[in-house]
């Protein structure tokens, strides 16, 4: 399977991000992990990062076009970007929304994503882990 990884703002930059949050990891570790852990799991993996909302956007637009699956951080967007969660449910293969953090113990503004109604699920708290569970969570799913 052929499976994006979709990061949106900030995550490049996880290295200076508070380390007791998000753990003791640079963007770079990110994208090994999801790699190596795709790898051994028999997919293919593309990380893509990004702090503009377009070129997510448009990212989820390609991938709606080649009905590729998708796993999005969508980072702070979670919390308020209808026009990410639009893109999102144009998607045809399988969707997961991942955070490394748990935004449900943290401030109320993380309370609320506008994208967990158009995923297939989502995942958070595990850190880098919660990427993994995603990997192997998606080939699971049949269909949307
Ligand atoms: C995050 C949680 C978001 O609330 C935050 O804005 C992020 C990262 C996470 O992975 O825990 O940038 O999506």
């Amino acid at each position: 399977m052929n499976i994006w990884v979709i990061n949106g703002p900030n995550l490049g930059r996880l290295d200076l991000r508070d380390s007791a949050t998000y753990g003791d990891i640079a963007y770079a570790d990110l994208v090994a992990f999801c790699e190596k852990t795709g790898k051994e799991l028999g997919h293919t993996v593309s990380v893509f990062q990004s702090d503009d909302e377009t070129e997510i956007i448009h990212l989820l637009h390609k991938a709606a076009d080649e009905k590729v699956p998708v796993i999005i951080n969508p980072a702070a967007f979670t919390h308020y970007s209808y026009a990410i969660r639009d893109a999102v449910a144009m998607l045809k293969a399988p969707v997961i929304e991942v955070h490394l953090s748990n935004p449900l113990s943290r401030e109320e503004f993380r309370h609320t994503s506008v994208v967990s109604g158009v995923v297939n699920g989502t995942i958070g708290g595990f850190g880098l882990n919660s990427y993994e569970l995603a990997l192997r969570a998606i080939s699971t799913i049949k269909a949307r």
